[in-house]
C-alpha cells in the first residue's frame, strides 16, 4: 500500500489503498485538511503542496486544471487534495494559512530544497 505523509502542526503518516484521493487519506489518518466544496473540485480549499512523489499522484484532469488556473496556483507542486489520487508514496504539505497564518502561503524552502518529485 502507498505511504503518504502530510505535513501540518496536526499531521499524520501512514499506509492508505492505492487510488484513494489525498482528502479520503487525510481522513482516514485524521489530519484536518479543509474541503469546503465537498470534494467538487470548486473551491480549492484542499489545495497542498506536493514535496514528494509527484509522479505517484493521478494525471491531473480537466477540472483539477481549470480550477488551479483560475485561482492562479501554477506551479506544479499545488494538487487538489480532493483530486489527486494516491498511487504510490507521496509527502504533501497543507499550505501554511491554512495552520492559521495568513501572512505566508509557501512550501517551506527547507523541505524544497529536499524536494525529488
Ligand atoms: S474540496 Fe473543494 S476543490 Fe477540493
Amino acid at each position: 500500500m502507498p505511504r503518504v505523509v502530510f505535513l501540518h502542526p496536526e499531521g499524520n503518516s501512514g499506509d492508505v489503498p492505492p487510488n484513494i484521493s489525498l482528502l479520503e487519506a487525510a481522513e482516514r489518518l485524521g489530519v484536518p485538511l479543509p474541503h469546503d466544496c465537498g470534494g467538487n473540485a470548486s473551491c480549492s480549499s484542499c489545495r497542498v503542496y506536493v514535496l514528494v512523489g509527484g509522479e505517484h499522484l493521478s494525471e491531473i484532469e480537466f477540472d483539477e486544471q481549470d480550477l488551479l488556473d483560475r485561482e492562479a496556483m501554477t506551479e506544479p507542486y499545488y494538487r487538489l487534495g480532493c483530486q489527486a489520487r494516491i498511487l504510490g508514496d507521496v509527502m504533501v504539505q497543507i499550505p501554511e494559512q491554512k495552520w492559521g497564518d495568513p501572512s505566508v502561503e509557501k512550501p517551506s524552502s527547507e523541505v524544497m530544497e529536499g524536494r525529488s518529485g
